[in-house]
């Protein structure tokens, strides 16, 4: 049998708080191994052949949790951007954001744009930072923008299709073939619900703090024992 590699993968990196919490850490303690972890993560997946990562760094709704904790985490993306950005650069990386930009300071709007731009043109695969992000909402955002080119005249609805919804998405990306989350959630949390249509769902009990390449290895092996047949009947 051929070894399949994802061509998309995406990731709910979960646990960073009860990683910290079982240590008795501070919550961003956990927070701050999580980010190590992904630079690590983010830097394997396209040696192994995979073309798009995309992870849920901060959702809708974690402007919920306390103000300290949400301070720290904006402060944790400035910092892991700029660490982080010469070895993306490097490997020709193109980074793209998915989200909201409302509430967000201008601090890391800039530091969003700054990544964006310079590796615009980069072919070596995409990594898809979800921040400020919900599935619904993206959902909600293509359809007000589709509404309004008809309204332009500049497309019909007759030319609607799955296809071109795809572009009015956050960004164009292909569909997500695997799905991981850790810490033992079974749950999709509002995540890239569009692009996920299809996907092959990976829970592990592991936290994110803990994840690893081995890890990694261990959600693609599953996923090629997993018969994939997109609605249709294997002959
Ligand atoms: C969920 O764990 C994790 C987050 C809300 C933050 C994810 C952020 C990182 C991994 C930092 C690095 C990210 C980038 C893009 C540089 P949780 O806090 O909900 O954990 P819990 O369920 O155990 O409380």
């Amino acid at each position: 049998m051929d070894y399949k590699v994802p061509k998309h993968v995406a990731i709910i990196m979960d646990g960073n708080g009860r990683w910290a919490q079982k240590r008795g850490l501070k919550r961003t303690k956990g927070h701050q191994r999580g980010a190590d972890v992904l630079k690590e993560i983010s830097e394997y997946v396209y040696d192994k052949g995979i073309d798009v990562l995309s992870v849920f760094a901060f959702s809708t709704e974690n402007w919920k949790r306390d103000k300290e904790e949400v301070d720290y985490l904006m402060d944790l993306f400035l910092k892991a951007f700029k660490k982080n950005f010469d070895s993306i650069k490097k490997k020709g990386v193109k980074v793209v954001f998915s989200g909201v930009k409302n509430k967000l300071s201008d601090k890391v709007l800039k530091a969003m744009e700054k990544m964006t731009l310079e590796t615009k043109d980069n072919k070596n695969g995409i990594f898809n930072i979800c921040l400020n992000y919900g599935g619904q909402d993206e959902i909600v955002e293509a359809s007000k923008k589709i509404c309004n080119d008809v309204k332009e005249n500049k497309i019909n609805i007759s030319d609607i299709n799955s296809k071109m919804f795809n572009k009015y998405m956050f960004n164009d990306l292909p569909p997500i073939d695997l799905m991981i989350r850790t810490s033992g959630e079974y749950r999709i949390s509002n995540f890239m619900l569009w692009q996920m249509a299809y996907a092959e769902l990976y829970f592990t009990d592991v936290l994110w703090p803990d994840f690893n390449k081995e890890e990694l290895d261990k959600a693609i092996k599953s996923f090629n024992n997993r018969d994939r047949r997109f609605g249709a009947v294997k002959k």
